[in-house]
C-alpha cells in the first residue's frame, strides 16, 4: 500500500476487501477488533484523497439478502470509529452501491453491504465467480486487499477481483503476515503452542504441521475429550469426536517419536449440563481428575492443576502460539482456564501470537490489554492455514 500512496490514490476508487465479520448479538457487536484492525489502512487511503469502498462478507447467509447478516451495524461503527461517518450501501453490485459510490467526494468512506448476499461470492464455479468479481470491478480502480480473516478463502472478493484490478496488499495483511513469518522461518526456542476450541477436526491438519515444528503443545478446550479418550480414559457426557480417536492417536505416538511434548489436561472443570449463555445463571461446576471424569458430567474448561502445569510450560518459552479457548469462557464458572492461559502468555517473556477470531475476542472480553500481547491476529482460520503452509488465495492474488 505504500508504493500505492506513493504514486497517489486522490480522486480514485479504491476497493478495500476488510474482514468485518464481527460477533453480533442481535444488532450489537460484542469485540470490534476486526474493525479497528482495518483502520489504519481505510484513514490512509481517506487521507490521501482517495473514495474508498470498503466490502467485507459477515457471517455465512445463504447467497441472498438476510437482515441477520446486514453489514449494517459494522458500518455504524466504522463510521464512529473513523469520527467522519461512513455512507452505506444497502446492496453490492446494485443501484445502491452504484450511486453510493458515484456519490463519494474524494477522502469520503462507504461500506457496501454483504458481499455473501451475492450467491457469486463464494461460488465453487470459477465462471460464477468471475461474473460477480467483474460487477465488483466497476465500483473502482484499485483494489487494497486487507481482510487477513478471509485469505484462505477462494472468494470472488478476495481472489478473482484482485486480478482485474491494480492492487495491492494493505497494512494489516502486511503485519499479520510479518507477525506469522516468525512463527515459521527461524523460529525462537522453545517454541510452545497452546490449542483450544472445540473441534479436534478443525485443528488436526495444524497440529501434523506442529509435529514437526514445536517443542511443546498445550492442549485445551473441547477438542481435549477426543484426546483423553485417545489415551483411554472415560470421558462421560464431555464433547467427543469418536471418528478422530485413531488420527489422534497417530500424533500421541508421533509426538513422543518427535520429541514434542504433548501436554493434557491433568484435572477438568465439569458439571451435569452446559450453561446458559445468555442468562449466565450459575452452572454447577466440579473440578474432577482427568481421568476420572464420572459418566454424568462433561467437561466445561481445564482445572485449577493444569492451569499451573500449563502456566509453568509457557514459563520458559521464546515463542508462543495460541489458538482457541480452554474452556466454555463465556460463562464466568468456566472462564478461569482461558484466564489463566491469556494471564501465562502475559507473564511469559516469549514473543506471543494470539490467533483466532474466539481466542482474540476471549482476551479482550476478559478485559486484558490487547496491546500488552506481541499480536493479536485478526484471522482465525486463516493464520491457522499460514501455520499449516498452505498457499492462501488471497495472498497469493496479491503477490504479481
Ligand atoms: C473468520 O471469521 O474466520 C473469517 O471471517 C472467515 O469467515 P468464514 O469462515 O465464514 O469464511
Amino acid at each position: 500500500i505504500d508504493e500505492l500512496l506513493t504514486e497517489g490514490v486522490a480522486g480514485k476508487r479504491v476497493f478495500v476487501r476488510a474482514d468485518l465479520n464481527v460477533p453480533l448479538d442481535g444488532g450489537t457487536i460484542t469485540d470490534d477488533g476486526r474493525i479497528r484492525a482495518v483502520l489504519p489502512t481505510v484513514k490512509a487511503l481517506a487521507d490521501a484523497g482517495a473514495k474508498v469502498v470498503v466490502a467485507s462478507h459477515l457471517g455465512r447467509p445463504k447467497g441472498a439478502p438476510d437482515p441477520a447478516f446486514s453489514l449494517a451495524p459494522a458500518a455504524a461503527r466504522m463510521g464512529e470509529l473513523l469520527g467522519t461517518g461512513v455512507a452505506f450501501a444497502t446492496d453490492t453490485v446494485g443501484d445502491s452501491a452504484r450511486s453510493t459510490v458515484a456519490g463519494l467526494a474524494d477522502g469520503q468512506v462507504a461500506v457496501i453491504e454483504n458481499l455473501r448476499f451475492n450467491a457469486g461470492e463464494t461460488a465453487k464455479d470459477d465462471a460464477e465467480r468471475g461474473a460477480f468479481a467483474d460487477r465488483l470491478a466497476e465500483l473502482a480502480d484499485v483494489y487494497v486487499g486487507d481482510g487477513f480473516g478471509a485469505v484462505h478463502r477462494r472468494h470472488a472478493s478476495v481472489f478473482d477481483l484482485p486480478a482485474r484490478l491494480p492492487h495491492a496488499a494493505g497494512h494489516l495483511i502486511a503485519t499479520e503476515v510479518g507477525v506469522l513469518k516468525k512463527l515459521t522461518e527461524d523460529v525462537k526456542r522453545p517454541y510452545v503452542v497452546a490449542l483450544g476450541g472445540s473441534k479436534v477436526s478443525d485443528k488436526l491438519a495444524v497440529i501434523d504441521q506442529l509435529l514437526g515444528k514445536a517443542d511443546r503443545l498445550l492442549i485445551g478446550g473441547g477438542m481435549v475429550f477426543t484426546f483423553l479418550k485417545a489415551k483411554g480414559y472415560e470421558v462421560g457426557a464431555s464433547l467427543l469426536q469418536e471418528d478422530q480417536i485413531p488420527v489422534v492417536q497417530e500424533y500421541i505416538e508421533r509426538a513422543e517419536k518427535n520429541g514434542v511434548e504433548l501436554v493434557l489436561p491433568v484435572d477438568v472443570v465439569t458439571s451435569t449440563e452446559f450453561p446458559d449463555l445468555k442468562t449466565k445463571a450459575p452452572g454447577h461446576p466440579h473440578t474432577v481428575a482427568a481421568d476420572a471424569i464420572p459418566a454424568d458430567q462433561l467437561g466445561l474448561d481445564i482445572g485449577p492443576e493444569t492451569r499451573k502445569l500449563y502456566a509453568s510450560k509457557l514459563a520458559d518459552a521464546a515463542t508462543v502460539f495460541w489458538n482457541g479457548p480452554m474452556g466454555v469462557f463465556e460463562h464466568p464458572d468456566y472462564a478461569e482456564g482461558t484466564r489463566a492461559l491469556a494471564q501465562a502468555l502475559l507473564d511469559s517473556p516469549a514473543f506471543t501470537v494470539v490467533g483466532g477470531g474466539d481466542s482474540a475476542a476471549a482476551v479482550r472480553l476478559l478485559g486484558f490489554d490487547e496491546n500488552a500481547f506481541g499480536h493479536i491476529s485478526t484471522g482465525g482460520g486463516a493464520s491457522l492455514e499460514y501455520l499449516e503452509g498452505k498457499a492462501l488465495p488471497g495472498l497469493a492474488a496479491l503477490e504479481d
